[in-house]
Formats: structure tokens, C-alpha cells, sequence
């Protein structure tokens, strides 16, 4: 599986224009607060206790002449403001100045007219003396002089929060006094006044946080259940910061602290409206982005109405509920999904009415639900069969067995399918539906197919890394920078994503690396088999010690790959690094990969067609994935047979993202590059011969995989005694000729559905074609698979008899070739 080029850091970095070459302070260390009788001027700041935070008079960029007062880090170079005072009314000169009046209220004064621009509107007053401090956690407080309680502070900006929360931050609802504590976002990154974006909580029912653009929802948080969001499966115990949920009488908020006081770490309402949690790592001084809430296209705010589930693991996401049908099939097969599905049988509130048990879910909107803390399962369920208007329950809090009680009363909107972390539901159904349910169960359990072992794997795991110093590529060029000669200890605290293992339990979990449960070995390391003390098989892709290349790379695949979550993406459980060491963890494949069963006539048997049939809709799947409904948008550039790996159900998953870049937006989905990487076979013209890559040239891989999968032929070495073409001319050729059959299998003579058969080649052709514009995006792959839209002619391939060149390269070495093609240096990584 490899590297995964990505650059998480954030944007947001502003240029500070303090004017404070004159600094007409006359103490020598700066100050923490600001007395009654003080004013901070334009060009002052001051400093937090232990220098963590600073505050003072900025211009959010080069250019502009609006002054703000604000906070930001004081030790990071790229001034990170994490508060603004008068975000909506700005300073047009350097004239202004911050001070206390009344003993009572913060103001920004413009000094030349006495026009207050912005005043904290604090309602206390203080007797004595008031003053204000800007504390360590960059909370900006106004208290009493002589009284540092917190329950003395009469204002404090992290009542007011921006577009950042911050460490110690109460976020959510002081229900004593109605303050509702809300992030909004940056109307862009170079202006702080208030943008479209807001998130907040709402406690209309179960408290949850909102996502807002304007008057319109966009995401929802999801109830809290005890552990986590709802609606975020990602909100995991990890090593960088603890979070918890407060619900008292007195208020209801979340917050978070970090656990290690040399960590740093913020979450922020992005200028696009994305929630996102940054982490900072020193030595890159960058911001690496750690979490995003809103993971994929299925967070859209009620994207298949009343309902309707989105599953980000089928095409197209949305469907109807179990008993539940859509409510304009006409509509739904547009792919319009907003009307949302309706029950199959009305409900008329008799008896034997009852509930069916959903799992895996999101739970719905919780407005205008009810809620108990205390009752039980049982008692929430008599509860809702008692009365007529609740359509739905579920537990509160979801540990130790579940316990407290949601009810809802409306229409169910927003619900999700999770991979993990999803939770329970039981919705209200006709009786005659909870019957047919109930007779069904049992019957869906799909076969094991086992596979004996095949000789050692090697390059089970291929493993690249690339080194590369050029100027950003169209593409959101996600090559960090080279890391320097460093010998800094790798295992820096913060600067890793969750989970990580311990050493030791690798130790034990691969019987201290033994030789006997090694199964691959690639350019940068091994692969181990393991087993956890709780029976769960991991693969253990280990980097070796002597490799000091790839940090950087290492820790984005580690931050990155594990935001992906599809079931045709191969999972990252975890990653270890102690000792020197490196390690990757990823959930074990019993399978081994697609290209040791197809290309092997003994057991190529074990796929019938519509075993592959399927595997080639799981990777079309997985493609679409990464291309369109995952926040990150890839481009994997090195899709081929060995690079899906094949779980014990046979379920294809992608893996190997060493190559993999990501794109931004809708703007740039295509890049170049000089330094071509990828395995000779499935490269595209475009790509092999300019460096030019896009989504297109994935798909142009996918199209030489399907050829691959139904013909059991690598494109590469193919041979027949007829033409000197390779399998893509070879498959072009019989296209001509009107014999398509001739290209499948004999293995999958008996087992092919002629009609699926042809229709999946003439899709592999399209995709193959010569010019990226004539192939087909991969929804329209997807669509076209599993459809019967009539599809167009394809033209020529490309590539259909280029099998000289890849002949000579290839017979020269197995590992790494590098030579000179047309004055470009041209690295082809042999897959096997
Ligand atoms: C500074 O700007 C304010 C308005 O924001 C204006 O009233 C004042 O005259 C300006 N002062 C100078 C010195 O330009
Ligand atoms: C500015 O306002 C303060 C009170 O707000 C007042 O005492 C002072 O005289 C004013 N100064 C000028 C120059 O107007
Ligand atoms: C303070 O109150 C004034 C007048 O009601 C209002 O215009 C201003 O926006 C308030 N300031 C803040 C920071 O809320
Ligand atoms: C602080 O000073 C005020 C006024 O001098 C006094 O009323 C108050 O009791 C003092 N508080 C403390 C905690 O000393
Ligand atoms: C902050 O950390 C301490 C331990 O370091 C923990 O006891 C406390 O509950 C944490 N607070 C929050 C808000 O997580
Ligand atoms: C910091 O900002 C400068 C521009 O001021 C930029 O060139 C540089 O790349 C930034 N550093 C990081 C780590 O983003
Ligand atoms: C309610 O539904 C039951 C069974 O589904 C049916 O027998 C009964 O007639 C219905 N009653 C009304 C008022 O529709
Ligand atoms: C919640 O349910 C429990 C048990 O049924 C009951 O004792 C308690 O009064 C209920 N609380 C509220 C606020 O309704
Ligand atoms: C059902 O619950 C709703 C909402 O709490 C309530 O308004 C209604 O009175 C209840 N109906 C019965 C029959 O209890």
C-alpha cells in the first residue's frame, strides 16, 4: 500500500502588519493585561504568562488597510489569528487604541474622533478596579483587579467565539443566562468579518450543532450518544486531545482539552463552511489538517429526504429505508432524491403496529424530538407504541447496553449509513412489514470462499516513495517538501494521527517480526502478518530503520488515508512509531491480491463471472470513491491487478496510495508532472508520454484492469499467434471483428452471463480509449455498469501496440528502472 502524498495544512495563514517597528511601550516585558487606566495602542501587544498567545491591532493581509484587534499564537511564524475583536467593524488607520471604561466594558476607540468602533457590551460592573487579561488559554477576560476566580469575570471572549474553538472552550449552551456560543466563519481568508458559514447548537429537542450557510442547513452534528456525535464515526479517543459532552441542568456544551501541553491544536469553521480540526507540527511549521465533520457527500444536509439513507458505499448513495419506498420513483431515478421515500404500508395506528431495529445509522434530525436521560430501552419503547404520533426511538446514551430514550413524532430526515460507529433505531412500522422482515433475516449471508494460501507474497505490499522538489503542479500538488537530513526523534508527540499502536503489542502481534509471518517485502520495508490479543488479523507494513526518507510522507498517509472510509478502500487501522520505528497498520486481507488469482490458471477457477462481475463494481465503486464523494478528491495513478487486495468475502478493496495526489474543488482535476510514476500496462498515453494526469487516467487503469479481470491476461505480456498486439489491441481487434466473446476466461466460460459480459467489455473499451475526453467519468462508469443505458461506440485505444517498449524495459530488472525517454526521466515500477 504505499505512500500517500498529501499536504493537509491549512490555509489561513495571514500576513500581520504591526506596525511595531516603534514599540512606545516603556516596560521591557510585555505586559498581560491592560489596567483600568491603560489603553493598548495600534503597534502594542500584549502577551500571555507563558507566551503563549498574544494580542493586538492586525490587517489580515498585505494589502489591506482594515485594523483589527485580535489574538493569535505567539510562537507560530505564520501568524494564526484565532479571535477578532471587531471582526465587522474594522480600523481604517493606525490610530486606534483598546481600553476599559466604565470598570465595566472593553471598547476599540478611533483616538482621533472618541468614536467607539466596538464595545464588549459586558452587563456586571466591578468594584475597584477592573482589568484585562489575556490568559494562557488565549480566553481574553475582564475581572475585578483584585480576584482572579473565574466566576468573577464579567466578560470573556470565549464567550464570543470566531470562526476558531480553542482548548478549554465551552462550546454549546449556558442555559442560565440563553448565551449560545456560536463559530462562524471568515467571510474569506484575508477578511475576518462574519461569513455565510455558522455552526450552533440547537436544543429544540436532543441538543445537536447545526451547520448553517445562511438560512440553509448543511450538515448536522448528530445527537450526542455517550461517546461521540452521531454523526461523527470519526470523533475517536486518540493521543492528541480528550473531549467530552456536558448536559447539566445548567448547561450543555462540548469541549476538548489537549494532552499534552507541547501539542497544538484548533478546530475551525473553514471560509467554505468545512469544520475542521488542525494540528500544528513545529517542524514543518505547518497546520496539519486532522479531522474534517463533514467526511463525504452523504453529510449533506437531508441529501435523500423524509426517509431515505445514504449509504456512501452504494451508487448512487441515496435509497429508502427498509419498508420504506420512494415517494416520486420517477424523480428518484433522476437522481433526485429530494422528495424522500414513503412506508410501503400505512400506518393506522392498530394494534400490532411495532418496531424494526436499523443499525449502523445516523440518527435523525432531532428537532421537536423528546428526550428522557434516565429511562430504559423498554421503557422508551412502550412509551413510543403508546402513542400514535412517534415514529421512531432510540437509546440516549449508547454505552454500556444503552440507556435514556429519544422519541421522535415527525418524519425521520437525515439519516446515514456507517461503516463503524453507527448506532441503533427503531422505527415504526406496519405489522404485516415487521413479519415479512422477520422471515427474511437469515438469508442473506453470503458464502466464504476460502483460498488456499499461495506461495509468499512478495510485493504483496509495494511501497514507493517519491522525492520531489518542484514548483505545485496545477493539481493541489500534495508533495511535501523533501525533509532535510533530520535526525530529530520521530516520535515527536503530536504530530500523529490516531490510533496508535503500541510497539509491544506489534512485538507480540507478529511474534517479534518472525520470518514465518512475513508475507511481502517491498522497496521501502516488510509486510507482517499479526494478530492482536483479540484475534483481529493485521497486516504490519513495516518501513525499515535504514530508510530516513519520507516522514513527511509517512505522517500525511497516516493523517490523511484515514479520513477515507469506503468498503472498496482498504482500511488503516492504526500506525506505531517508537524505537526509530515506522510502522503502518492495516486491516489484514486473507486474499491476498486480485492479480494472484486471475493470472493463475489453477486458481482463477475460485472467481466465476459474477464473482468478478462483481469485484469490477466494487473497484468502479472505490474509484468514484476517491474521485467525487470523498472530501480529499484523489487521483490514485497506480491502479492495477496487484493494487486490490480481496477480503475473505472475495470484496475488492484499493490499496497502495503511494502515488495517489489529491485535487481541490471542482477546478482542477487534471495536473502534470515530469517525473512519470506508475507500472508500464496500464499507464495512459497522456500520462506515460506527457506527464499528464487526470481522473482520466485512472479510468484509462480501471479500463485495462476489467480487460485484465474477465480475460485473465496481463495487457503487458500478452501474446497471441495472430497480431503482435497487446490485450487492449487484442480486445479492440475482436471488437472489430464481432468476437468479444473470445476475450473472456475459460474459466468463466460456464458461469458467464453473455449480455453482463459484453456490456462490461465494451465499458473497459470505452475507458481505454485513446483521447482522456472520449472516456467516460467513473459515475458514468458506474452507471453504465449497472444499467441498461445504451452506451456509445468506442474509438481506438491507446497504447494498443506499444508492447516493444514495455518489453525491454521490463526484462531488466524487477525493481525500479529509470531511463531516458525522450529527454525525460521516466520511473517505471514493476508491479510483480
Ligand atoms: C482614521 O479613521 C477614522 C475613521 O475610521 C477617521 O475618522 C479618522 O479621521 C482617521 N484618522 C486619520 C489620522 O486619518
Ligand atoms: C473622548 O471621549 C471621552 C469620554 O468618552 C471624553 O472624556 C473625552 O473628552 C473625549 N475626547 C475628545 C477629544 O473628544
Ligand atoms: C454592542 O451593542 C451595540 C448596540 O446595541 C451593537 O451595535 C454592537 O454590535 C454590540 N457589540 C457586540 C460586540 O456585540
Ligand atoms: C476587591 O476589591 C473590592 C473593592 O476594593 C472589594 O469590594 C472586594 O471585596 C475585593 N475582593 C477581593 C476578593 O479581595
Ligand atoms: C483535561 O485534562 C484533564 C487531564 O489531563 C482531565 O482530567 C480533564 O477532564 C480534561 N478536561 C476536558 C475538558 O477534557
Ligand atoms: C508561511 O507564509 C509564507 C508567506 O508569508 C509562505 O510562503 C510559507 O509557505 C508559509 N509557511 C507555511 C509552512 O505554510
Ligand atoms: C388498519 O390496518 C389494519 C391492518 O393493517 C386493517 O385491518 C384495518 O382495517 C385498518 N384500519 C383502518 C381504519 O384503516
Ligand atoms: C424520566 O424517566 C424516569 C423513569 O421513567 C422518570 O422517573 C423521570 O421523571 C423522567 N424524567 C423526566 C424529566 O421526564
Ligand atoms: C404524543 O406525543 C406528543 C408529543 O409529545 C404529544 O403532544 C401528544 O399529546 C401525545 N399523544 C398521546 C396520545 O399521548
Amino acid at each position: 500500500m504505499g505512500k500517500f502524498f498529501m499536504e493537509c495544512s491549512s490555509s489561513g495563514y495571514l500576513f500581520l502588519l504591526l506596525a511595531c517597528a516603534v514599540l512606545v511601550c516603556s516596560e521591557a516585558s510585555p505586559s498581560d493585561s491592560i489596567m483600568g487606566d491603560q489603553s493598548l495602542k495600534d503597534g502594542q501587544t500584549i502577551v500571555s504568562s507563558r507566551g503563549t498567545f498574544e494580542l493586538g491591532f492586525f490587517s489580515p493581509s498585505k494589502s489591506s488597510l482594515r485594523r483589527y484587534v485580535g489574538i493569535w499564537y505567539k510562537n507560530i511564524p505564520n501568524i494564526t489569528v484565532v479571535w477578532v475583536a471587531n471582526r465587522d467593524f474594522p480600523l481604517y488607520n493606525t490610530t486606534g487604541s483598546l481600553k476599559i471604561v466604565d470598570q465595566r466594558t472593553l471598547v476599540i476607540v478611533d483616538s482621533d474622533s472618541n468614536q467607539t468602533v466596538w464595545s464588549s457590551n459586558s452587563t456586571g460592573t466591578i468594584a475597584g478596579n477592573a482589568v484585562a487579561q489575556l490568559l494562557d488559554s488565549g480566553n481574553l477576560v475582564l475581572r475585578p483587579e483584585n480576584d482572579t476566580d473565574p466566576m468573577s469575570y464579567i466578560w470573556q471572549s470565549f464567550d464570543y467565539p470566531g470562526d476558531t474553538l480553542l482548548p478549554g472552550m465551552k462550546y454549546g449552551i449556558d442555559l442560565v443566562t440563553g448565551l449560545n456560543r456560536e463559530l462562524t466563519s471568515w467571510r474569506s481568508p484575508e477578511d475576518p468579518s462574519r461569513g455565510e458559514y455558522s455552526n450552533r447548537m440547537d436544543r429544540r429537542g436532543v441538543p445537536e450543532f447545526y451547520l448553517w450557510k445562511g438560512s440553509n442547513i448543511q450538515f448536522r452534528s448528530g445527537p450526542w450518544n455517550g461517546m461521540r456525535f452521531s454523526g461523527m464515526p470519526n470523533l475517536k479517543p486518540n493521543p492528541i486531545y480528550n473531549f467530552r459532552f456536558v448536559f447539566s441542568d445548567k448547561e450543555v456544551y462540548y469541549t476538548f482539552n489537549l494532552t499534552d501541553s507541547s501539542v497544538i491544536s484548533r478546530m475551525v469553521m473553514s471560509s467554505d463552511g468545512v469544520l475542521q480540526r488542525f494540528i500544528y507540527i513545529s517542524r514543518t511549521k505547518g497546520w496539519n489538517l486532522y479531522l474534517t465533520a463533514q467526511m463525504d457527500n452523504c453529510e449533506r444536509y437531508n441529501l435523500c429526504g423524509a426517509y431515505g439513507s445514504c449509504d456512501i458505499n452504494n451508487s448512487p448513495a441515496c435509497g429508502c429505508l427498509k419498508a420504506f419506498e420512494p415517494r416520486f420513483p420517477d424523480y428518484w431515478a433522476t437522481s433526485d432524491w429530494s422528495g424522500g421515500c414513503v412506508r410501503k404500508k400505512i400506518l393506522n395506528c392498530t394494534e400490532g403496529e411495532g418496531f424494526l431495529k436499523y443499525s449502523g445509522m445516523k440518527l435523525p434530525d432531532t428537532r421537536g424530538s423528546w428526550y428522557n436521560q434516565t429511562m430504559s430501552l423498554e421503557e422508551c419503547s412502550r412509551v413510543c407504541r403508546d402513542n400514535c404520533s412517534c415514529t421512531a426511538y432510540a437509546s440516549m446514551d449508547i454505552r454500556d447496553g444503552g440507556s435514556g430514550c429519544i422519541l421522535w413524532f415527525g418524519d425521520l430526515i437525515d439519516l446515514r449509513n456507517y461503516n463503524e460507529n453507527g448506532q441503533d433505531i427503531y422505527i415504526r412500522l406496519a405489522a404485516s412489514e415487521i413479519e415479512s422482515s422477520k422471515s427474511s433475516k437469515g438469508k442473506t449471508r453470503t458464502k466464504l470462499i476460502v483460498i488456499p494460501v499461495v506461495a509468499a507474497a512478495s510485493g504483496f505490499l509495494l511501497f514507493v516513495v517519491l522525492k520531489c522538489r518542484r514548483k505545485r503542479s496545477k493539481i493541489e500538488a500534495i508533495i511535501p517538501q523533501s525533509p532535510e537530513q533530520d535526525n530529530s526523534d520521530v516520535s515527536e508527540k503530536g504530530e500523529l494521527e490516531l490510533p496508535l499502536f503500541d510497539f509491544a503489542t506489534i512485538i507480540m502481534a507478529t511474534g517479534n517480526f518472525s520470518p514465518g509471518n512475513k508475507i511481502g517485502q517491498g522497496g521501502f520495508g516488510s509486510v507482517y502478518k499479526g494478530t492482536l490479543s483479540d484475534g483481529q488479523a493485521i497486516a504490519v507494513k513495516r518501513l525499515s530503520k535504514r530508510s530516513r526518507q519520507g516522514l513527511d510522507e509517512f505522517r500525511n498517509e497516516v493523517l490523511c488515508i484515514s479520513m477515507l472510509q469506503h468498503r472498496n478502500l482498504v482500511k488503516l487501522l492504526g500506525c506505531c512509531i517508537q524505537e526509530g520505528e515506522r510502522m503502518l497498520i492495516y486491516e489484514f486481507m486473507p486474499n491476498k491480491s486480485l492479480d494472484f488469482i486471475i493470472f493463475d490458471q489453477r486458481l482463477a477457477a475460485i472467481l466465476d463471472w459474477s464473482k468478478r462481475f462483481q469485484i469490477i463494481n466494487g473497484i468502479a465503486r472505490g474509484l468514484l470513491y476517491l474521485h467525487q464523494d470523498s472530501t480529499l478528491r484523489i487521483i490514485h495513478r497506480d491502479l492495477k491487478a496487484s493494487n486490490i487486495l480481496l477480503d475473505q468475502d472475495m470484496n475488492p478493496k484499493i490499496s497502495d496510495f503511494g502515488m495517489a495526489r489529491s485535487f481541490t474543488g471542482e477546478e482542477s482535476t487534471e495536473g502534470k508532472t515530469n517525473r512519470v510514476v506508475g507500472t508500464y500496462g496500464y499507464m495512459s498515453p497522456e500520462y506515460a508520454i506527457d506527464g499528464q494526469f487526470s481522473v482520466k487516467s485512472d479510468v484509462f487503469s480501471f479500463g485495462v484492469l476489467v480487460l485484465e479481470i474477465v480475460s485473465g491476461k496481463k495487457n503487458r505480456r500478452f501474446r497471441h499467434p495472430d497480431h503482435k498486439l497487446n490485450l487492449l489491441g487484442h480486445a479492440w481487434w475482436l471488437y472489430k471483428e464481432m468476437k468479444l466473446q473470445e476475450l473472456m476466461d475459460e474459466s468463466i466460460r460456464e458461469s458467464c452471463n453473455r449480455v453482463e459480459l459484453l456490456r462490461t467489455v465494451l465499458v473497459a473499451l470505452l475507458c481505454v480509449q485513446q483521447s482522456p475526453e472520449d472516456r467516460p467519468n467513473m459515475s458514468k462508469v458506474v452507471l453504465m455498469l449497472s444499467s441498461d443505458i445504451s452506451l456509445p461506440q468506442p474509438k481506438e485505444p491507446g497504447f494498443f501496440n506499444e508492447r516493444d517498449l514495455s518489453d525491454t524495459e521490463y526484462s531488466t530488472t524487477k525493481k525500479e528502472i529509470s531511463t531516458t525517454h525522450n529527454g525525460m526521466t521516466m520511473t517505471v515500477l514493476d508491479g510483480r
